[in-house]
């Protein structure tokens, strides 16, 4: 019997089997990690190497060089992770890797090391998409919390206002017609002189900040769910760009606050927005910006208001780590079949 059909059938009894142990990988961007994860909920270990202090210096990252750095991670982190959970390769049931989005270079390191390891111990390889894990990180933080619910995701990458109708059955309500707005954060960092990755920095100057700056007049997506962060980003860089050519005072906490309350005002009033046409009661936020104060505080008061639950991940779960990965891996063994090992990354990748 082939691989494959050799693994749909492990993936039937695993299906049966109490407990399910999957080792995580991610390495889509400029963390790598590995994680071991029991049924999708209990992380057993999870072992996360940031890049962000080698990128810094390059004001983003690098894909080559993140590449190369993953390479040299991954099989440390991969004993670490075991190590930490007391298990060995053996006490493994499947292997979940983000097969996208992300950086091709980045993603190739941990998705052919799953592999090789799939065809070494004969195990199940499940291809995760990258945005469903960010959403899964809610289900380890809250052991209760089950699907359908409104998702908020709102990453580096991506932004986007997702139905989840089920753990792997997902309809797009709205998203980003350009810029991402953990892109946009980064963005405007830059430009004010702060460290990438300027979005928790922003968050940080901010605090205490009432914003007095209006930089775009309206949301030209305003009526619909979609979204666009390009003309707002343009418009704080002019802004900057304008006051050091006429050699006056920046204002960086003042910039950093208007700019926060504007970008994430339209994107939470269309997340409420979203739940009250579909009719669904909770709100999930997942992705790296939804570790930002202001947005939290924004969405507390606004979901206390319209009666909707609102759940958000612990901040460390809400960048990129690979118990998530595991969380949704497990969800997609009990409904689908696993990947073949001729599959390879991919940049962009379908909900
Ligand atoms: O989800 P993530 O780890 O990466 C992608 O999958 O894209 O998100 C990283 C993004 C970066 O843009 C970073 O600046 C932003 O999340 N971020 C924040 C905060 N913490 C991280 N943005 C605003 N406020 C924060 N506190
Ligand atoms: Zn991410």
């Amino acid at each position: 019997m082939d691989y494959l059909q050799r693994m749909k059938q492990k993936c039937e009894v695993l299906r049966k089997q109490k407990k399910v142990r999957i080792l995580a990988i991610e390495s889509s961007c400029d963390e790598t990690s590995v994680a071991v994860v029991e049924n999708g909920r209990k992380v057993l270990s999870n072992i996360i190497s940031s890049q962000i202090d080698i990128h810094r210096h390059f004001g983003g990252v690098v894909p080559e060089v993140a590449s190369r750095n993953h390479i040299l991670n991954i099989i440390p982190l991969i004993d670490q992770a075991l190590d930490s959970a007391k298990l060995t390769l053996s006490d493994i049931d499947a292997i979940g890797v983000t097969q996208g989005a992300g950086l091709v270079g980045a993603l190739l390191v941990g998705l052919t090391t799953a592999k090789a390891l799939c065809f070494a111990c004969d195990l199940p390889l499940i291809n995760v998409n990258h945005i469903q894990g960010h959403i899964a990180a809610n289900y380890i933080a809250f052991p209760k919390l089950t699907p359908p619910f409104m998702c908020l995701l709102t990453s580096g990458g991506h932004t986007a206002i997702i139905h989840v109708k089920d753990y792997i059955d997902f309809h797009l309500i709205g998203t980003t017609q350009d810029d991402a707005i953990g892109e946009a954060f980064d963005k405007v960092a830059r430009v004010l002189g702060l460290e990438y990755p300027g979005g928790a920095k922003i968050d940080k100057l901010a605090t205490g900040v009432k914003p007095n700056i209006e930089f775009i007049q309206h949301d030209i997506m305003a009526g619909s769910f979609d979204i666009s962060y390009s003309g707002l980003k343009t418009a704080v860089i002019n802004y900057v760009h304008k006051l050091e050519q006429k050699g006056e005072k920046i204002d960086v906490p003042q910039i950093c606050a208007s700019f926060q309350a504007e970008a994430v005002d339209m994107l939470v009033s269309k997340a409420v927005r979203a739940c009250n046409e579909v009719g669904e009661k909770k709100l999930v936020l997942a992705g790296g910006v939804a570790a930002n104060s202001y947005l939290r505080a924004k969405l507390d008061t606004l979901s206390k208001k319209a009666g909707i639950e609102l759940y958000y991940p612990p901040k460390e779960f809400c960048t990129d780590n690979a118990a998530m990965i595991g969380s949704i891996a497990y969800y997609q063994l009990l409904t689908k079949d696993p990947a073949d090992l001729s599959i390879s990354a991919l940049a962009n990748i379908p909900l």
